[in-house]
C-alpha cells in the first residue's frame, strides 16, 4: 500500500529549502553552520473520541456517589475508572495507574493518569487524567479505545497510515495557494515560516517532509511481529536529516539489521505481559534505542472513532531530536505517530550549606535583551523553598561529572565555583555535539564573583565568531543565572518535584531525579534559532541557545532572556500535561501549538510592567523590531489581528504560528484580570519563613481561606496557566486548554474570575459557539469564530456586536 506521492530521498533537503539560502558568505569558522531548522517529525492519528470533560454536567456518574471528601482520592480515581468508564469499554481491556500521579500541594487537587492495557500490552494513546480534589472527580480527560478487543499478537486492521488524507489536502492546498516563494534575507526564524504572504512555505516544508516519507521496500519488510529491527529501520531512515544515512540504510540494509545489538530488559509493570528492548548500534541514534510492542489507535474508515493497531513503539535519541514514535508492526511497517521531546523554545527547607553567596554581571530578571538595559550586579538570588541550597551546590552522588568517581568524602553536598549546580548545568557547546560534561564553563573561584566582560566590537562577518567566543564567560554566567531564576519562579508557582520540574536532586520531595537542564550556549549546531528537548521525568532536559547572525556583531541569544524563557517553558508545558512521565502530549497541530505558545505568553509576562505596553518576541536576537512572529502581542487588534480562525491560514499549519495565537489570545485574557485585580511589579513570591510556610505580604489573597491565591492579575494568570496545564487531557485543543484555566480558576477562587476569563477568550473568537471541523494530524481543519459568552456572562441590554468583517476574511 502506497500512500506516498514522493518516494526519492528527499527528506533531507528540507532543513536548507527554507533557510540555507539566506546564509551569509560563511567565515573560516562559520563552516557548516547554517541558520538552523531542525527536521523534525511530528504527527499521528485523531482521536474523534476523546474527550475533556470539566464541567459537572458533563461527568458521568451512573452508579459512582462522588463527593465524600474523606475518601483516598486514589481511591476514587480506581472506583471512577472501574464503575464510570470500564462500563463502556470491551471486558478485557485493562488499565494501569502511572506512578508520576501526584497532588497538587497548593490546590489539593489529586491528578492521576492511567494508560489503557489490552491483551497486557500499551495502548501508546490510551490515556486518561483524572483530577480529584475533596473526593469528587472535577474532570477528566479520555482517549481510551473504545471498540472490541482484537486477537492477541495479530494486527487488526490494515496498516493504512494518518497521513494519506492530509497529505492530499496539503497538495491541494499547494495548488491553490501556490506563488513564487519571496524570501526576505533579513527574516529569521526560530522554527518558524516568516511573514504570512509567504504562507505557502509552510505547507511545501510539510509536503517535503512528512508527505514524503520513504516506504520500506517490501522485499525488507518482516513477517515476523516479534522482530522489530525491519520497524526500527523504516523509521531511521526517515528520521535521520542525513541522506547519506538514509541512503546507506537502504543500500546496507541486512547489514544494518545485524549490527543492531538487541538486548531484552524485564520491567516488572503489573498487568503488562511485554517485554521491553534496548537495541544499541542503531544508526544516527545517540544512544540504545527503546523497544516495546504495543497498541496504537489509527482512524477507522468513517473517521468518527479508532481502531486497535500493533505497533513497535520505540524511544529514539538523536543529535537533534528525542522521538517517540509508533511504526507498524506488520508490513509495510509505516509510521503511525511521531512526537519529538525536542521543541524549538511544603516541606521543612533543607538547611544550605554555608557558603558565599555568588554574584553575576547580568542582564538582570526582567530586562529582557541588551537593547532594554545594561548589565548590572546582582546577586544570587535563588528561592529558599525551590531552590534550599543554592544554585551552585549538587549532591554528590547526584552530580554526573563524578559518576564512577570513588568518592573521600562525608560531605552530601558538592559546593562549586562554577555555572553547575542542582538546577542547571550551563556551558558553551560550539561544537554542537551531545557531550557536555567537559565542556568549558567559566570558574569564578572562591568568591563565585562571575563578574565577566561583555563588550562586543563591531568586526566584519569573519571576525565576528571570534568576537562573541571572546565573551563565553559572560553569556554562560547569564544563561545560568536566567535558568536558574526561570527554575525557581515556575516552582512558587507549583512546577515543583511531584510534577516534574528539573533537578538533580529533589531533596526527598518526590517525583523522578537526576535531569537537571543541560544548558548549553552559543551551540554550534547553528544559528538563529534555539531549541530544547523534554524528555520524560527523570531524564535531562536540553536547551540549545544559537548566535544570531542578523547583525554585527552577531547576537548571541543567550542574552534575550525572553527567548530562554520561551524555551525553558517547553520543559514546564511537557512535564505538566498529561504527567511528568508522558513527553508524548504537545506533539503536533493546537497541542504542539500551544506548547509554543505558552513559552511566548510566559516570556512576555515576565518582562512587563504596570504601564501596558505591547512586546514582539525575539526582536533583538532577530534584529528586527517585529520580532520571529508574525505579530507583536497586543490588545489592540489592529496591529495583531489574531483570532481563532486565524489558524485555518495555510501559513499557519507549523506549531510556531499556532503557537503565536494562542499566546495572543491568552495575552489578551490576561490584560482582563490585570484590568480587575491590578498588577504585581513582583513575581515572585514572598520568601517562606525559616518554618517553611509562606507569608501572604502583598502577594497572596488573604481574604481567601484555602489554596493561596495570587492577588494580582499577572500572577494570577501565571498561577492559572500553570493549574491549567496539570488539569488538561494529554493531547489538548485549544477548547480542552481554554477550559482548563476556566476550571483552575474554579479551583483556586471558586470561579471568581469565570466571566473575565470568558470575556477575553471569546473576544478573540474562543467563546462557547467556536467549533472546529476536519483537523489533521498535523494541525489545519476549518474553525467557526466564537464570540459568545455563557448566558451566566452575558448582559442583557447590550447584545453581542458581530466582529468587523475584518476579522472574518483572515
Ligand atoms: C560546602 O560548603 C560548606 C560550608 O562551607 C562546608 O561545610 C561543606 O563541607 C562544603 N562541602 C565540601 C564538599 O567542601
Ligand atoms: C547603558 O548605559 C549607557 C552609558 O551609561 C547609556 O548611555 C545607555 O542608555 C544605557 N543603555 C540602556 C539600554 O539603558
Ligand atoms: C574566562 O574566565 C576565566 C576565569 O574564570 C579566565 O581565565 C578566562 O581568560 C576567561 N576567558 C575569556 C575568553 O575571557
Amino acid at each position: 500500500m502506497r500512500y506516498f506521492f514522493t518516494a526519492s530521498l528527499v527528506v533531507a533537503s528540507l532543513a536548507g529549502h527554507i533557510y540555507g539560502h539566506r546564509q551569509a558568505a560563511p567565515s573560516p569558522h562559520d563552516e557548516g553552520r547554517v541558520s538552523y531548522q531542525r527536521k523534525s517529525l511530528g504527527f499521528g492519528p485523531e482521536h474523534p473520541h476523546a474527550v475533556f470533560r470539566s464541567s459537572q454536567y458533563q461527568i458521568k456518574t451512573n452508579g459512582f456517589t462522588p463527593g465524600d471528601a474523606s475518601m483516598d482520592p486514589f481511591e476514587v480515581a480506581g472506583r471512577f475508572v472501574e464503575d464510570v468508564l470500564m462500563s463502556e469499554y470491551p471486558l478485557d481491556s485493562a488499565f494501569r495507574f502511572r506512578s508520576d500521579s501526584y497532588t497538587d500541594k497548593n490546590t489539593g487537587v489529586s491528578h492521576f493518569y492511567v494508560r489503557q492495557l489490552i491483551n497486557g500490552l500499551e495502548v501508546t494513546d490510551g490515556d486518561m487524567n483524572i483530577n480529584i480534589k475533596d473526593g469528587m472527580v472535577i474532570s477528566y480527560g479520555n482517549s481510551f479505545y473504545n471498540g472490541p478487543i482484537p486477537d492477541p499478537f495479530t494486527n487488526p486492521s490494515a496498516a493504512s497510515s494518518p497521513l494519506q488524507k492530509s497529505c492530499d489536502q496539503v497538495i491541494q492546498t499547494l495548488k491553490t495557494f501556490r506563488r513564487p516563494p519571496v524570501v526576505d534575507s533579513e527574516q529569521v526564524i526560530m522554527g518558524q515560516v516568516p511573514a504570512s504572504d509567504d504562507s505557502t512555505h509552510m505547507l511545501e516544508h510539510i509536503a517535503e517532509s512528512t508527505c514524503s516519507l520513504i516506504p520500506l521496500p517490501e522485499s525488507f519488510a518482516s513477517d515476523d511481529m516479534a522482530d522489530f529491527r525491519p520497524a526500527l529501520l523504516a523509521f531511521m531512515m526517515n528520521a535521520t536529516p542525513d541522506p547519506k544515512v538514509a541512503s546507506d540504510i537502504l543500500s546496507n540494509f541486512e547489514s544494518h539489521k545485524e549490527a543492531m545489538e538487541v538486548t531484552p530488559t524485564n520491567h516488572f509493570t503489573p498487568g503488562e505481559t511485554t517485554m521491553t528492548f534496548t537495541v544499541g548500534n542503531v544508526p544516527d541514534a545517540v544512544s540504545p534505542v527503546k523497544a516495546k510492542l504495543a497498541y496504537t489507535q489509527i482512524l477507522n474508515e468513517a473517521g468518527d472513532n479508532t481502531e486497535l493497531h500493533l505497533v513497535w513503539k520505540f524511544e529514539v535519541e538523536m543529535q537533534d531530536n528525542w522521538y517517540e514514535t509508533s511504526v507498524s508492526a506488520s508490513a509495510p511497517h509505516n509510521i503511525i505517530s511521531v512526537v519529538d521531546w525536542a521543541s524549538d523554545a511544603y516541606a521543612p527547607i533543607p538547611k544550605k550549606p554555608q557558603v558565599p553567596v555568588a554574584s553575576y554581571s547580568v542582564f538582570k530578571w526582567g530586562v529582557n535583551d541588551p537593547e532594554c538595559g545594561n548589565r548590572t550586579l546582582e546577586k544570587e538570588n535563588f528561592d529558599a523553598l525551590a531552590s534550599p541550597v543554592g544554585w551552585h551546590s549538587v549532591p554528590f552522588s547526584n552530580d554526573p561529572s563524578l559518576k564512577g568517581v570513588r568518592l573521600r568524602t562525608k560531605d552530601f553536598y558538592r559546593n562549586t565555583s562554577t555555572t553547575w549546580g542542582n538546577n542547571v548545568f550551563a556551558q558553551e557547546n560550539w561544537e554542537g555535539q551531545n557531550a557536555f560534561i567537559n565542556n568549558y564553563r567559566p570558574d569564578a573561584g572562591d568568591s563565585k564573583e562571575f563578574h565577566f566582560e561583555y563588550d562586543p566590537q563591531e568586526t566584519d562577518k569573519s571576525g565576528a565568531l571570534d568576537e562573541a567566543q571572546a565573551y563565553i564567560n559572560a553569556t554562560v554566567a547569564q544563561l545560568f543565572y536566567t535558568t536558574n531564576l526561570v527554575h525557581d519562579l515556575y516552582y512558587r508557582y507549583g512546577f515543583d518535584e511531584v510534577s516534574g520540574n528539573f533537578q538533580q536532586y529533589n531533596f526527598g520531595r518526590g517525583g523522578a531525579e537526576n535531569d537537571a537542564v543541560i544548558a548549553n550556549a552559543q551551540d554550534g549546531s547553528g544559528f538563529n534559532n534555539a531549541n530544547f528537548m523534554t524528555p520524560p521525568d527523570g531524564q535531562n532536559g536540553r536547551m540549545r541557545m544559537y548566535l544570531w547572525n542578523t547583525a554585527l556583531p552577531y547576537r548571541d541569544g543567550d542574552l534575550e532572556a525572553g527567548i530562554v524563557i520561551h524555551e525553558l517553558s517547553h520543559g514546564l508545558s511537557t512535564r505538566l500535561t498529561g504527567g511528568p512521565a508522558n513527553s508524548g502530549c504537545l506533539g503536533w497541530g493546537e497541542s504542539g501549538g500551544m506548547g509554543e505558545g505558552w513559552g511566548d505568553f510566559l516570556a512576555t509576562t515576565i518582562r512587563s510592567s504596570k504601564v501596558y505596553s505591547d512586546f514582539a518576541m525575539g526582536s533583538w536576537a532577530a534584529n528586527r523590531a517585529n520580532g520571529i512572529r508574525n505579530y507583536p502581542y497586543s490588545l489592540d487588534e489592529e496591529i495583531n489581528p489574531s483570532t481563532y480562525k486565524t489558524l485555518d491560514k495555510p501559513g499557519y499549519w507549523g506549531v510556531h504560528a499556532v503557537g503565536e495565537v494562542w499566546a495572543e489570545i491568552l495575552w489578551v485574557v490576561s490584560q482582563g484580570l490585570i484590568k480587575k485585580h491590578g498588577f504585581s511589579t513582583e513575581l515572585f513570591p514572598p520568601t517562606p519563613l525559616e518554618d517553611g510556610t509562606v507569608p501572604t505580604g502583598d502577594f497572596y489573597r488573604t481574604d481567601k481561606k484555602g489554596p493561596l491565591v495570587p492577588k494580582h492579575g499577572n500572577s494570577l494568570m501565571v498561577q492559572l496557566v500553570l493549574n491549567g496545564m496539570k488539569l488538561q487531557a494529554c493531547r489538548p485543543s485549544f477548547f480542552d486548554a481554554r477550559d482548563a484555566i476556566i476550571q483552575a480558576d474554579q479551583v483556586l477562587t471558586g470561579g471568581e474570575n469565570f466571566c473575565t476569563l470568558w470575556d477575553g477568550f471569546a473576544a478573540r473568537g474562543l467563546g462557547v459557539d467556536a467549533t472546529v471541523v476536519n483537523r489533521t494530524p498535523w494541525g489545519g481543519g476549518i474553525r467557526t469564530n466564537g464570540y459568545t459568552k455563557p448566558i451566566a456572562c452575558e448582559e442583557p441590554e447590550t447584545p453581542k456586536e458581530p466582529k468587523s468583517p475584518k476579522h472574518k476574511a483572515l
